[in-house]
């Protein structure tokens, strides 16, 4: 079998098996930023790419995908319910997002965390050639790094951590917190999207071990070995934004622009909201804003309409369930008390569309809302600012993403902050012309520079910093 000396380790495959009801089977592009960030990189590095096909119980064998080797690793629906929904999407993924919907913990979900991620570890190894580069991303295999090292030595291990990092005084609610830390620092370079994430990491090295941590080094000590030196520091993740714009620039996605607003009855301005359906996005607190403004008067709704494209996520996990009931009596309330007959208040999507579709949706939207009350990143942020080659549009941004560190000019709100959301709303609305154009173009400039082969480069070359150290002192 062959070996790669490039092997990118996620969760999920960047596509999922589908099977349609007459049987045919297909694969078709992952949800989720990670994929769009990293595909771009896998396919320019002929590497190998590990994860789960997204389906129960899929074992079938490697094999290539538009130039991308790819290693499933199969998931019984024990493992789904444990690792995934449970250990993954119940409890790490609401305690890093500060704990806005309660985390569970069970002893059983993190039994069924440490089995798999072991088994992640033994399919990228099995892969892997003497002295290859292994990418481990994400927060559902943080157990891979040190699973890694102990058994292969030789690879030189990154580690990216895609969602935030949350302080200790939260971090230190989980059971097995010591644990997991060891699991990171088994990687050579452990990257976050926000400078903060990082100090907050660091905070938890100090506090559960005994490794001495220096800015953005921290020496791990292992008894009888010398410390080894880990790198933990932000690289923020981006888009393929020249990609993004080009897209946006074909008159055919120009003319689909103009074909959604007139669907919409050519309304003065056009909000859009676009997220997985998460109760990390502030779903609720856009619609709030938007129905109290409805209410007060100080909208109507023949003039503004908001397009909420919610995708629908994790729909097994009782959280997100009960997400999506809240959500959607709330936009049928509103659209109840407030659409005319010609007019609908909110124009709701409970599904994903494709890139073209979304570029369009884009172009069409005055405002972009992203209100996340916690977000890693919040790659739409990115891809509505490089969809907009006209200069124009506006975008109301959460200091709560981690997208708010770079994109200074967007119009920043607290999102708890319904009365602020509101008059930044309306700010928006009358912003002039001259104004949003100064923004984005200052916007665009961020993002067109910073794009995710920057940050790919930027990460992988840092790790190839510490591997040459390394064999340096040794
Ligand atoms: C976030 C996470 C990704 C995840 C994606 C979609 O972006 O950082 O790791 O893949 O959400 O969620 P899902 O649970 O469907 O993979």
């Amino acid at each position: 079998d062959a070996l790669y000396d490039f092997v990118v380790v996620s969760n999920r495959l960047p596509v999922d098996r589908v099977v349609a009801p007459d049987g045919t089977e297909s694969w078709k592009q992952s949800p989720g930023g990670l994929v769009t960030a990293l595909e771009p990189i896998m396919r320019s590095n002929d590497g190998a790419w590990v994860g789960w096909g997204g389906q129960p119980d899929l074992a079938i064998d490697p094999f290539d995908n538009d130039g991308i080797h790819i290693v499933p690793v199969p998931l019984s629906e024990d493992d789904i319910e444990k690792y995934y929904e449970g250990f993954s999407n119940d409890t790490l993924w609401p305690l890093y997002h500060d704990v806005i919907a309660p985390p569970t913990y069970h002893r059983e979900w993190w039994e069924s965390y440490v089995a798999v991620n072991q088994r992640f570890a033994d399919a990228a190894a099995a892969v892997s050639a003497e002295g290859a580069v292994v990418w481990v991303q994400d927060y559902q295999l943080q157990l891979v790094p040190k699973m890694l090292r102990d058994k292969r030595p030789d690879l030189t291990i990154g580690f990216f951590n895609h969602i935030p990092f949350p302080p200790y005084g939260i971090y230190s609610q989980l059971p097995w917190r010591a644990a997991i830390i060891e699991g990171l620092l088994g990687a050579d370079v452990i990257g976050f999207q926000r400078v903060a994430d990082a100090s907050n990491f660091a905070r938890a090295v100090r506090r559960l071990t005994t490794s001495s941590t220096k800015t953005t080094t921290i020496e791990v000590a292992t008894p009888g070995q010398p410390p080894r030196r880990v790198i933990a520091k932000a690289f923020p993740i981006s888009i393929d934004s020249r990609s993004f714009e080009e897209l946006a620039r074909q008159p055919h996605i120009q003319a689909r622009a103009k074909e959604i607003r007139e669907g919409l009855g050519n309304p003065k301005t056009i909000m859009l909201g676009v997220d997985r359906l998460d109760y990390t996005k502030g779903i609720g607190h856009r619609l709030k804003a938007f129905g109290e403004l409805l209410a007060d008067g100080r909208i109507e709704v023949e003039d503004v309409t908001l397009v909420q494209v919610a995708s629908p996520s994790r729909e097994r996990v009782q959280a997100y369930m009960d997400l999506r009931d809240e959500i959607e009596l709330t936009v049928g309330r509103i659209n109840g008390d407030f659409a005319t007959m010609s007019h609908t208040a909110i124009s709701y999507h409970h599904h994903g569309y494709p890139r073209e579709e979304m570029a369009a949706l884009y172009l069409a939207a005055d405002i972009m809302l992203v209100t996340a009350l916690r977000d890693g990143m919040n790659l739409v942020a990115k891809e509505y600012v490089a969809a907009r080659f006209d200069d124009d549009g506006i975008l109301v941004l959460s200091e709560f993403a981690g997208a708010s560190d770079e994109l200074k000019r967007a119009l920043r709100i607290n999102p708890h902050d319904i009365d602020g959301l509101k008059e930044t709303i309306l700010q928006a609305i009358s912003m002039s012309k001259r104004d949003r154009s100064a923004r984005m173009r200052s916007m665009r400039k961020r993002v067109l520079e910073y794009d995710v082969a920057r940050w790919s480069t930027s990460f992988l070359t840092t790790l190839a910093s510490v591997h040459d150290h390394r064999e340096s002192v040794q």
